[in-house]
């Protein structure tokens, strides 16, 4: 899968891709680009953002400058999902991620300040997500949420199933996983259930599943 992220800090990027499971996938089965805005942009000094017309506090990221950097990266209207990462989107579900994970390409657009030139999302972007109903500074956090979100369903990045048994998956009916134990079997009194130690696999297997929450 490629995955290209339009940002204005791409090197806020380096942490995530140094990490499993991103770096696992990385140049295989994930292909992650990082694009900044300041590099295209048709503005003198780098400049991305503007003042609102209307007036108002903050700054607006510019259309002509997402438009300048989408063409440069694909010389026209690219035939992929163009996300932007905005509090107004879709919000994040698993649903969504195991959606966007079937795609062969996705684009996302990062903004900060005051967000998006309106007609970017209505002439840019073919949909907005949102990773949830608060408001961060800028949509890097978001596209990472997104990209590590994505990465960890790819073949390859978790060791073999434990990707599919987890919160909100299918196998588990869409609901959060049962409580997992690990040593010492007993810690300030407080004791793993015996069924656990038990050995039992089958008591283990239905206990598993009287507690998927
Ligand atoms: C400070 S926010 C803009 C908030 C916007 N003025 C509003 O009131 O909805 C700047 C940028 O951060 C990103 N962002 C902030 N919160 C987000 C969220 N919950 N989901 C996705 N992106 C978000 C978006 O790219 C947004 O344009």
């Amino acid at each position: 899968m490629q995955l290209d992220v339009f940002t204005l800090v791409p090197q806020a990027f380096a942490w995530l891709t140094e990490q499993r499971p991103v770096a696992t996938v990385l140049g295989g089965e994930l292909d992650l680009r990082l694009f900044s805005y300041r590099e295209t942009t048709p503005l003198r000094g780098g400049q991305v953002d503007d003042e609102p017309y209307g007036g108002g506090a903050g700054m607006v990221l510019r259309v002509d400058v997402v438009a300048a950097s989408l063409d440069a990266a694909y010389g026209g209207p690219p035939p992929q999902r163009v996300i932007a990462l905005s509090p107004q989107g879709r919000q994040l579900t698993q649903e969504i991620v195991e959606e966007l994970m079937a795609e062969p390409h996705v684009t996302l657009l990062s903004a900060r300040f005051e967000g998006f030139d309106e007609r970017i999302l209505r002439h840019l972007a073919t949909d907005a997500i949102s990773i949830g109903p608060y408001v961060l500074s800028n949509g890097d956090l978001p596209a990472m949420v997104l990209v590590d979100a994505i990465a960890r369903r790819l073949p390859g990045a978790l060791s073999e199933g434990s990707g599919e048994l987890e919160s909100f998956s299918a196998e588990l009916g869409g609901g959060l996983e049962y409580p997992h134990y690990t040593r010492p079997a007993e810690f300030r009194g407080w004791r793993v259930p015996d069924v656990l130690l038990s050995g039992d696999h089958a008591r283990i297997e239905s206990w598993r599943k009287e507690h998927v929450r």
